[in-house]
């Protein structure tokens, strides 16, 4: 299938469309590289061996939407183009809401124009907000504590009206857990700007000296140790996801949210003992109070995703913290 990756350069995008691609698909990937950056494309077509096509333009450009439409014959979409930051979020709202809803907005008309009616789309756990059980089922309450978390949940029934309105189209809404690792080769992964929200980003660049050790945000949580339990996914594994995903809304019409975790919860210190073991490196730190707006655990119930898609994550936490590792030690070698 032809299919539009917008956000395709970022980090969950550029391993998805290796995978895309690695499957037989063809890709058109647009984005506007405000988190990301223009040597990923590259690494794409290093990993692959194959090309695609590139356009930089911003997903809120309608006429621009339109030409890509009309010259390529896409049959499907896959959305992650968005802000994502949670703290930045709260800070700035306004920036949230305009470019993750307006730009989806911008996106599904066009679509409609062309008749292009099949959407995978990239929502989040932070729908269920602070979970009441757990493993957590897609029929879990929905709520959000950020307006990052607001913008999925909006965009999520934004996406069921339009199937209620017209019931040819086909659209899934993955909600991811918490991805890390990157890709074997090392040549592509995460890489923020400053000082890194979130847990592994944290912990590569503590591994790597340039912050001297990692806050523990709180041990006092109703957990094993006390530390924050997560479901951590490998983002291959994700991205493979999203491939079974676009095979889904190949064969049926209407909405299905799915989970794409891998059904275990680890705590933070379970996280920080096997980056220390698989890459032999210790990594110092300190246990301070609970960051704001955070819960003690969240873990997914994964039945869901192996029924519809046929698919179940298959890299452990070793791998994922080993990939993390040796994404940094090749980029440290390329820039030398
Ligand atoms: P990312 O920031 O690395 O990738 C997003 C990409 O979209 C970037 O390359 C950015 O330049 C691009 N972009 C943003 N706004 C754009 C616009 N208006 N037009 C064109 N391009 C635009 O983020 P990611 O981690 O790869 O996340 C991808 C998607 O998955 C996002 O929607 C995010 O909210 C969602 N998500 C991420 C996580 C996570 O932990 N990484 C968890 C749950 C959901
Ligand atoms: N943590 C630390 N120290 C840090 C960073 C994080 O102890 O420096 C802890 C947190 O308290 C939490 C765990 O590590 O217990 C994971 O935190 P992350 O910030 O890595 O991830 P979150 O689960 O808080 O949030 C992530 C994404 C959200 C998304 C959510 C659910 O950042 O966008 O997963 O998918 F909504």
């Amino acid at each position: 299938m032809k299919i539009l990756v917008t956000g395709g350069a970022g980090y969950i995008g550029s391993h998805t469309v290796v995978e895309l691609l690695n499957a037989g698909h063809e890709v058109v990937v647009l984005d506007n590289f405000s988190n990301s950056n223009e040597s990923v494309l590259n690494s794409m077509e290093q990993i692959t061996q194959k090309s695609f096509s590139f356009i930089r333009g911003d997903v809120q450009d309608k006429d621009l939407l339109k030409k890509i439409f009309e010259q390529e014959q896409i049959e499907a979409v896959i959305h992650f183009a968005g802000f994502k930051a949670v703290g930045e979020s709260v800070l700035n709202p306004l920036k949230y809401y305009e470019n993750n809803l307006f730009s989806t907005i911008c996106l599904l008309e066009v679509m409609n124009l062309f008749h292009v009616k099949k959407l995978v789309f990239s929502s989040s756990a932070t729908v269920y907000g602070n979970p009441s059980k757990l493993p957590i089922f897609e029929d879990s309450s929905l709520s959000t504590t950020n307006p990052y978390g607001t913008t999925k949940l909006m965009i999520e029934q934004i996406l069921r009206d339009m199937v209620v309105a017209d019931a040819t189209w086909s659209i899934v809404l993955l909600r991811y857990f918490n991805p890390i690792g990157a890709h074997e080769s090392g040549l592509i992964g995460e890489n923020p700007n400053g000082i890194p929200n979130n847990l592994m980003p944290y912990i590569v660049k503590v591994a790597n000296q340039e912050l001297p050790q990692l806050q523990v945000f709180g041990n006092d949580y109703d957990t094993k140790d006390g530390t924050g339990v997560r479901d951590y996914i490998h983002v291959v594994d994700l991205a493979l996801g999203h491939v079974a995903a676009i095979d889904y809304v190949k064969r049926y019409q209407g909405v299905e949210a799915i989970n794409l975790g891998t059904g275990h919860g680890y705590s933070v210190l379970d996280l920080v003992h096997s980056f220390e073991s698989v890459n032999h490196i210790s990594i110092p730190y300190q246990i301070v109070p609970r960051r704001p707006g955070d819960i003690a655990s969240c873990y997914a119930d994964v039945t869901k995703a192996q029924k519809l898609l046929n698919w179940k994550a298959q890299k452990d936490i070793n791998m994922m913290c080993k990939d993390a590792y040796h994404y940094l030690e090749v980029q440290k070698k390329q820039n030398h």
